[in-house]
């Protein structure tokens, strides 16, 4: 009898200090509002085929900040510029890893990219590899030509069309991705061939677009541990098939570089060969055969789609738009004239060229909800409590449209960055949180410097060489819009067009 009596007195204790500890422990500040979410799944079912649509829909019940449970991860979405600059600059450093995801562990080597790297000394030294050797201002520079080369091989295949319509995002894949190999691994991946296409090319950005899509499911076994193995929605399964055609992709290419070892390289797969045995700054790190895998396949699936599909969008605008076509190409003939292609070097005296592709920036993020953070600590946001672990998607496509920033903010108004307009001092870098298409903070863009060069440059060349009309006669006002999902910004329909060259036969 006297032990039950013990037994139930230490259990009364036990449970007495357990809420004890609860009020203690309890977070002073309510968690941030939102959708009530359902047993287990949470509110992953309110999420429906566009999640940044339908998060932007929820905010405008909810609150700029706002909290969703996705099945068993506590998720909070910022939706507005001042809240995004809460995360994404007075808590950056408590919000600089990312959080586990079957797209890290199934397609980029499990972690060992840059991507997805946890915050700490290995991404330090990838970041940092591939700023000095791709990204710096000298690099940059120093491959200055063969972007050009690129652009100018671009422009040759769709003057060679005649009067056959092209599928512009296809060519424009064609010269992104051609002009980031030159520079990584020192060759072209695709021959563009007089015709304009390479089967493989069409295969690469196929892989390069399922990456995108197969990234931006909300992958049940993410949220839901226990289901994991389950695989209910296939993507898993997708993944594993797809990292494996990329492996062989890449580890050809790692081959045939270590074959030609005679051959002087001047490209960045040489460099980081070159260093793998050397330890980093630290002195703990080697990078290996396989983080050098993971890093190409970052540079080929973030660097390449983000930057042709947002200069599709850019031209279909501008199609859109003939007046502010014509007053690109008036700006560009006054700079460079007829004789010519516009060049890097060129850019820097084209404002209304770079008003309208930071106007293209705001209406289409090439990476809408960004790519997610999560939170190392728990702390404190605008009075409300942000727990440890919580993941933090930011909606930089409802940013970028808030009313509360932006006058007719569906209106594609380049002027709006001009001397004079209300956003005239207003940049995308990072620094005006009202329109961050490469995020933010200690893991903004690794590429933006780049991404942003390649844009503004294929935007003004293909302006300048060429008008535009659009396939069969369509009118411009009739061109479809419309956004199909997946992490990057695709447009729903191809932009199929006719161009037709306005510059001396020369230039081309
Ligand atoms: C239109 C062009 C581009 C856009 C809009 C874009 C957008 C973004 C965004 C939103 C992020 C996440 C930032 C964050 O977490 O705050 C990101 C990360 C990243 N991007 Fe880009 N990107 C572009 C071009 C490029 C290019 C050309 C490259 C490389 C060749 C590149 C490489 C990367 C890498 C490596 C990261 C991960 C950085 C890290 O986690 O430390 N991107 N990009």
């Amino acid at each position: 009898m006297s032990t039950l009596l013990l037994g139930l007195a230490t259990s009364m204790v036990a449970i007495l200090i357990y809420r004890v500890f609860k009020l203690v422990t309890r977070p002073s500040h309510p968690l941030p509002p939102g959708p009530r979410p359902w047993p287990i799944i949470g509110n992953l079912p309110q999420l429906g085929p566009v999640p940044h649509h339908a998060l932007a829909k929820l905010a405008q019940t909810y609150g700029p900040l706002m909290h969703l449970r996705l099945g068993f991860v506590d998720v909070v979405v910022a939706a507005s510029a001042s809240v995004a600059a809460q995360f994404l600059k007075v808590h950056d450093a408590n919000f600089s890893s990312r959080p586990p995801n079957a797209g890290a562990k199934y397609i980029a080597y499990n972690y060992q990219d840059l991507v997805f790297a946890p915050y700490g000394p290995r991404w330090r030294m990838l970041r940092k590899i591939s700023s000095v050797h791709l990204f710096s201002g000298k690099a940059l520079d120093e491959f200055r030509h063969l972007r050009q080369e690129e652009m100018a091989r671009l422009t040759r295949n769709l003057t060679s069309a005649g009067s056959n319509s092209v599928n512009l995002a296809q060519l424009l894949n064609v010269c992104t991705t051609n002009a980031l190999s030159r520079v990584m691994i020192g060759r072209r991946v695709f021959n563009d061939g007089s015709a304009g296409c390479d089967p493989r090319a069409d295969e690469f950005k196929s892989m390069v677009v399922e990456v995108m899509v197969l990234a931006g499911v909300f992958n049940i076994g993410d949220f839901i541990p226990a289901l994991e193995f389950l695989d209910l929605q296939g993507v898993q399964a997708k993944m594993k098939k797809l990292h494996k055609r990329f492996d062989e992709f890449l580890t050809s290419i790692i081959e045939e570089h270590k074959a030609c070892k005679s051959e002087k390289h001047n490209d960045m797969l040489s460099t980081l060969l070159s260093l793998k045995d050397v330890p980093d700054d630290e002195g703990t790190t080697r990078l290996t055969d396989t983080e050098i895998k993971a890093l190409l396949l970052n540079m080929f699936t973030a660097g390449t789609d983000t930057s042709s599909s947002t200069t599709e969008w850019a031209i279909a605008e501008l199609i859109r738009h003939p007046r502010m076509l014509a007053q690109v190409q008036q700006e560009i003939d006054a700079v460079v004239g007829r004789d010519r292609l516009v060049t890097e070097l060129d850019l820097p005296n084209l404002p209304y060229l770079q008003a309208v592709v930071k106007e293209t920036f705001r209406l289409h993020p090439s990476t809408p909800l960004s790519l997610p953070r999560m939170a190392d600590k728990s702390c404190e946001i605008f009075g409300y409590h942000i727990p440890k672990g919580a993941t933090l998607l930011v909606n930089v496509w409802a940013i970028s449209r808030d009313p509360k920033e932006w006058s007719d903010p569906l209106e594609f108004k380049p002027e709006r960055f001009l001397p004079g307009g209300e956003k005239a001092e207003v940049d995308v870098r990072g620094n005006d949180f009202e329109v961050i298409p490469f995020g933010a903070g200690r893991r903004i863009c690794a590429g933006m410097s780049l991404g942003l060069r390649m844009v503004q440059l294929l935007t003004a060349t293909l302006a300048h060489a060429f008008d535009w009309s659009l396939a069969d006669g369509l009118q411009h006002e009739k061109l479809n819009m419309d956004e199909a999902y997946g992490l990057t910004l695709q447009r729903a329909a191809p932009l199929i067009v006719h161009p037709r060259p306005r510059l001396s036969p020369q230039a081309y």
